[in-house]
C-alpha cells in the first residue's frame, strides 16, 4: 500500500507521516512545497526509512503533480496540503485562495486522470481523502449546540472559505466525475512540532521567554482541541475504511475557553519550569489582553459520533495528557524551534503588510 501525503512537512502531515511509517508497512511519499510551515525536521526519526520518499513540489504545479502520480503510483492520497493559519488568512489572503482553492483544483483534476488510467483492484480501491475543518462551519452561538455532519457551510475568515471552497470542489468531483473521495472536517490540533504562530505554541514560547501572552479580545471564545496523534490515526483509518462519498467529523471532545487553556499551561509551566523570568512569580502575569481578531468565530464543538459509530475511532488523549506531553515537548525540543527559526531567515516574507 502506497499512500501519498500533500502537507507532510507541516504539522498534522508530519504526524500522519511518523504514525504511517512506526505503526504500518505502509510506504508513504510527501509531496511539500515547503513554505514557511513546512518542516522536514520534524521527520528526522522516519526520513532513513526506504518506505519513505519526498519530493518539493506545489499543489498548484499540474505537470509535476501529474509526474509525481505516474512515478509514484499512489493506491490512497491523504490531502492536507494548505495555508493553514486564520490571522495570515486576514492579512494576505491571496496565497490561501491559490492553494487552498486552485491547488485542491489541480490536484482533484490531476488525480482524476490518474485514476481514470488505472485498471482493476487498484482502480476500486483507490481513494483521495481531503482533509478539512470545522472552521467550515463558522461559529455555535449556543453553548449545548454541535457541529455534525449535516451542519451548513458557514465560513467566516478568508481561510475557512477558501476550505469551504475547497471542500465542495472535493464533493463536486465526487458527484459529478465519480472520483472516489472522502472529506474530514476536525476541530483545533494540539501537540508537537506545531509552528509557532498557534495559540498553544505561542502560551508555551512566550511564557518561558518571558514575554507577554497574547489573548485576542476578552478570551471567551471556545476551541474543541484534539491531539495531533489522535487526528493522525484518525485520518489513516478514514482513509482506509471509510465508505467513497462520506464526511466524517473528527474532534476531541475537549472544549475550553483560550483563557482556560492559556491559564492551564501556565499552572503547568509554575510546576514544571518553576525558576522561569525572573521578572515574575506565576506565569499567568504574563497575559496581556490585545486587539481581538476581526470576523473572531466565537464557538466550535464537534459531535464525532459518526466516525465512532461507524469506525469504531475515538481519542487517546485527554487534554490533560496531551497538554503536558506538548508542553515538555517545546521544552525539551529548543533545537527543532532553533532549525526552524534560522531556515525562515531565509525564507522570503511573502505576508508583510495588508493586500490590496
Ligand atoms: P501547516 O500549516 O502546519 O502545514 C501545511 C503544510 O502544507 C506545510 O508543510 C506547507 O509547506 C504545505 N504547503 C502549503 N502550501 C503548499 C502548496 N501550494 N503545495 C504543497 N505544499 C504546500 O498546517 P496543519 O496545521 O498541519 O494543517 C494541515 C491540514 O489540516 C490543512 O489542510 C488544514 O486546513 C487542516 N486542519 C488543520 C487543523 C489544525 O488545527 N491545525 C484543524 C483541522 C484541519
Ligand atoms: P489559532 O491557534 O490561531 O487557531 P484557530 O484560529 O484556527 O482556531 O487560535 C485559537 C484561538 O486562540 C482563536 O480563538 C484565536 C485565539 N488566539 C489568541 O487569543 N491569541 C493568539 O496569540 C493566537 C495565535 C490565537
Amino acid at each position: 500500500m502506497k499512500i501519498l501525503v500533500t502537507g507532510g512537512a507541516g504539522f498534522i502531515g508530519s504526524a500522519v507521516i511518523r504514525e504511517i511509517i512506526n505503526n504500518t508497512d505502509y510506504s508513504v511519499i510527501n509531496i511539500d512545497k515547503l513554505t514557511y510551515a513546512g518542516n522536514l525536521n520534524s521527520l528526522t526519526s522516519v526520513d532513513k526509512d526506504d518506505r519513505y520518499s519526498f519530493e518539493q513540489i506545489d499543489i498548484c504545479e499540474n505537470i509535476e503533480i501529474r509526474s509525481a502520480l505516474n512515478f509514484h503510483k499512489p493506491d490512497v492520497i491523504i490531502h492536507l496540503a494548505a495555508e493553514s493559519h486564520v490571522d495570515r488568512s486576514i492579512d494576505g489572503p491571496r496565497e490561501f485562495i491559490q492553494t487552498n482553492i486552485i491547488g485542491t483544483f489541480v490536484l482533484l483534476q490531476e488525480a482524476r486522470l490518474y485514476w481514470d488510467n488505472l485498471r482493476g483492484v487498484k482502480k476500486n480501491n483507490f481513494r483521495f481523502h481531503h482533509v478539512s475543518t470545522d472552521e467550515v462551519f463558522g461559529d455555535l452561538m449556543n453553548s449545548d449546540e454541535l457541529f455534525d455532519e449535516d451542519s451548513v457551510y458557514a465560513p467566516s475568515s478568508p481561510y475557512s472559505a477558501s476550505k469551504a471552497s475547497s471542500d465542495h470542489l472535493v464533493r463536486a468531483w465526487n458527484r459529478t466525475f465519480g472520483l472516489p473521495t472522502i472529506i474530514t472536517n476536525c476541530s483545533n490540533n494540539y501537540g508537537p512540532h506545531q509552528y509557532p504562530e498557534k495559540l498553544i505554541p505561542v502560551v508555551i514560547l512566550n511564557a518561558i521567554a518571558g514575554k507577554g501572552i497574547p489573548i485576542y479580545g476578552n478570551g471567551q471564545q471556545i476551541r474543541d482541541w484534539l491531539y495531533v496523534e489522535d487526528h493522525a490515526k484518525a485520518l489513516i483509518k478514514v482513509a482506509l475504511e471509510a465508505e467513497i462519498g462520506e464526511t466524517y467529523n473528527i474532534g476531541g471532545h475537549n472544549e475550553y475557553s483560550n483563557i482556560e487553556i492559556v491559564e492551564t499551561i501556565c499552572s503547568i509551566l509554575d510546576k514544571e519550569v518553576p525558576d522561569g523570568p525572573s521578572q515574575i512569580n506565576h506565569y499567568k502575569e504574563l497575559i496581556t489582553f490585545v486587539e481581538d481578531r476581526p470576523g473572531h468565530d466565537l464557538r466550535y464543538a464537534i459531535d464525532a459520533s459518526k466516525i465512532k459509530n461507524d469506525l469504531g475511532w475515538s481519542p487517546a488523549e485527554t487534554f490533560e495528557s496531551g497538554i503536558h506531553k506538548t508542553i515538555r515537548w517545546y521544552i525539551e525540543n529548543q533545537d527543532w524551534l532553533d532549525k526552524l527559526q534560522l531556515r525562515n531567515q531565509s525564507i522570503k516574507k511573502i505576508y508583510q503588510g495588508k493586500e490590496t
